[in-house]
This record gives structure tokens, C-alpha cells and sequence, in this order.
């Protein structure tokens, strides 16, 4: 599919069998997030610029490859987001994070937004938007929109399981943005969950019901 990503690293594939499984625990399915999150981070900075800093080895001077441009923007959705973000966080620890509060209405299953706090200048920065599950995209598309009216331009969207017609809908509303996944599954259910997925991410990553 034109501009999805699957990271279909063994590790990544081994990882996310462990936490579909019904019986892992609430401990065990976050640090495998965070684990998973890590691998999916290398994915979607693999094509970042670089540059070169003159440094001195105790041997010699060195022109040394470096990040090019400014920080980096992780922008989780809250709250499932976090799951990801922490483990992108250990990798690159200088990023900028920005946070967009959204909830699902169970109802309409329409996302409503309730916070919204992000670093300034987001349009001199790469902003990586991340969320767990694109099921409807409805939150996804939202988050975007958002990030875009506060003047970021260039992001991409990374998540852990997609369903097909959440890619099809972001991509329809936001296709200058690219996407990250491990696994794009088999469709969403009646009440807007991934099939087969792995249940409701917020609530395997903290326990609640
Ligand atoms: N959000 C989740 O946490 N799980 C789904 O399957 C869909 C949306």
C-alpha cells in the first residue's frame, strides 16, 4: 500500500504475537510496547539527515556523521500514545513532545479532543505523531489536523496495528503523511475494534476496563 510501512522485523513480529495474546499480563504488555516501540522508532527515523561535525578522536580529526536540522517532535495521542512514547523517548532523548488528548466516543466512535500542548516553531521540525491502534482513524486524522493548524508540515504516523480501512481513511485525509505499522490486520469489528488486534491498548497498557 502506497505510503505504509510494515515493519516486519522478526523481533517486531515475535514481540506483538506476545502481546495479542489474551493471557499477558498488564507488566508484560508494556515493556513489550516499549521494546517494540524502540524498533519501531529505528524504522521511522531511518532516512533522517545528516550532516557532519568536525570532532577530534584521541587519534585524529574527524568530520563525524550528525542529526541535520532541529530537534525532533514525538507527538503522542493520548492516552494509549504513551505506550509508544516512552520507548522512543530512551532512543532519541532530545526530542521535543507534544500531546494531543483525544477520546473516542463510544457512541459515534467520532474522536473528541480535550488537550492539546505542544513545543512552538512545529513547522521547522520532523513530528512524529504516535497511537497505538489506527482503527477508524478518526483520532488519528483529528491529531493531525491539529498538529497541521499549528503549523506542522512535515510529520509522519506511527503505530503498532492498523486496521485497512483506518489506512484507507488516514491516507484519504492526510496523504502527504506517511505511516508506520507492524501489522496492518483483517478489518474492524461492529464497535470499531481491530480484528484480530489485540483488545483496547489503553486498557492492557494500565490495567483499567
Ligand atoms: N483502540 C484500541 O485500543 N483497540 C482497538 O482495537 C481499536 C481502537
Amino acid at each position: 500500500m502506497q505510503g505504509v510501512t510494515v515493519v516486519d522485523h522478526p523481533l517486531v513480529q515475535h514481540k506483538l504475537t506476545i502481546m495479542r495474546d489474551k493471557e499477558t499480563s498488564t507488566a508484560s504488555f508494556r515493556r513489550l510496547l516499549r521494546e517494540i516501540s524502540l524498533l519501531l522508532c529505528y524504522e521511522v527515523t531511518r532516512d533522517l539527515e545528516l550532516t557532519t561535525r568536525r570532532i577530534e578522536t584521541p587519534l585524529q580529526p574527524i568530520d563525524s556523521p550528525t542529526l541535520e536540522g532541529k530537534k525532533l517532535v514525538f507527538a503522542s495521542v493520548l492516552r494509549a500514545g504513551n505506550g509508544l512514547l516512552d520507548g522512543m523517548l530512551d532512543l532519541v532523548p532530545a526530542a521535543r513532545v507534544a500531546h494531543v488528548g483525544m477520546y473516542r466516543d463510544h457512541e459515534t466512535l467520532e474522536a473528541v479532543e480535550y488537550f492539546f500542548k505542544a513545543p512552538s516553531n512545529l513547522g521547522d521540525r520532523l513530528v512524529i505523531v504516535v497511537d497505538p491502534m489506527l482503527a477508524t482513524a478518526n483520532s488519528a486524522i483529528a491529531a493531525v489536523d491539529k498538529l497541521k493548524e499549528r503549523g506542522a508540515t512535515n510529520l509522519r504516523f506511527l503505530c503498532l496495528l492498523a486496521a485497512p480501512e483506518g489506512v484507507e481513511n488516514f491516507r484519504k485525509s492526510h496523504p502527504d503523511v506517511p505511516v508506520y505499522t507492524a501489522s496492518i490486520d483483517e478489518c474492524l469489528n461492529e464497535k470499531g475494534y481491530i480484528v484480530p488486534g489485540l483488545g483496547d491498548a489503553g486498557d492492557r497498557m494500565y490495567g483499567t476496563k
